[in-house]
């Protein structure tokens, strides 16, 4: 079947187990219509779908990763509508089907919603000029996809309060600082590579062992640390059901490289 075309976005796979997704709404600064969130789902499912693609890297241009939801859409929204729609409910569709890593390489401006599809990133890295905020307080309105609660988690709670109380940018430079972002990067085409290098590697990994550790560490996200350790216990010994386990250890213990079976 032939790649379906995109308006929105540029989808491709350019390395070996790596599903690559560019926002491409340039003239709008990648605002994230509901159109292009659409085509994001369609194209996320399609790399979850294809078993050849292990990891997925999700960047914007080097002047936008994304300006925020489309205010010119949103202006006349109506309450009813919102909540009788169920308004950007679709988004959180992002992480909660994808099971396969995410990488978002965020150059230029993540605000509002752009910052909130930033941080559904399983990892995030930047390029120099990454800007980060949450402006909706200037819009009248507050975050509306998660960024209350995924900035608060990433940041803690008095950086997140000052950031989304003012409406103030967060440089490239203090996200990496804050741990908001696991790097930053010298220029945007490094940003997008070094994801992209992160993303071959993970797949070049055993993919069930890769499906797990997302699992677990995202668990950590919800459960207490006792729970938590618990559920990577079971996750952990079920593992040893695995063939990749047999492989990889048998692999270490000759010195050999592993050839993963992904079963
Ligand atoms: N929605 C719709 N259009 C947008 C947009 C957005 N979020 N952000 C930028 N654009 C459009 C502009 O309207 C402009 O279009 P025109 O050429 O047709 O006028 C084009 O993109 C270029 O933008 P600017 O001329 O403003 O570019 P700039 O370089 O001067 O400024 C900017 C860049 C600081 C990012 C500025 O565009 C801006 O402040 N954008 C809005 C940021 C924002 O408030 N985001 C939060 C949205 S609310 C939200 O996301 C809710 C939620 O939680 C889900």
């Amino acid at each position: 079947a032939s790649a379906p075309q995109y308006e929105h976005l540029i989808v491709s796979t350019p390395k070996p187990g790596v599903g690559f997704i560019q926002l491409n709404r340039p003239r709008a600064l990648n605002a994230l219509c509901t159109p292009l969130i659409i085509e994001l789902n369609q194209a996320l499912r399609q790399f979850q779908a294809e078993k050849s693609v292990g990891a997925i890297v999700l960047t914007g241009s080097s002047k936008a990763f994304a300006a925020g939801a489309d205010i010119k859409e949103m202006k006349d929204l109506t309450f009813s509508r919102a909540y009788g729609d169920d308004f950007i409910e679709s988004w959180s569709d992002l992480v909660t089907f994808l099971k396969k890593p995410l990488i978002t390489a965020i150059n230029g401006y993540a605000l509002g919603g752009g910052c909130e599809l930033a941080m559904m990133g399983d990892i995030l890295y930047a390029g120099p000029k990454a800007v980060f905020g949450q402006p909706e307080i200037k819009l009248g309105i507050i975050p509306g996809a998660g960024g209350s609660q995924r900035l608060t988690k990433a940041i803690g709670k008095s950086r997140a309060m000052e950031t989304i109380l003012t409406g103030e940018n967060i440089s490239a430079k203090q996200a990496g600082e804050w741990g908001l972002v696991a790097k930053v990067f010298d220029t945007p085409d490094e940003c997008v590579n070094g994801a992209l290098a992160t993303a071959e590697k993970i797949a070049s990994y055993g993919q069930i062992a890769v499906k797990a550790c997302k699992e677990v560490v995202n668990k950590s996200q919800e459960l207490g640390i006792r729970e938590g350790v618990e559920y990577e216990r079971r996750v952990f010994h079920g593992l040893f059901g695995s063939q990749d386990q047999k492989i990889g250890m048998s692999a270490f213990a000759v010195k050999m490289k592993p050839e993963w079976k992904n079963e």
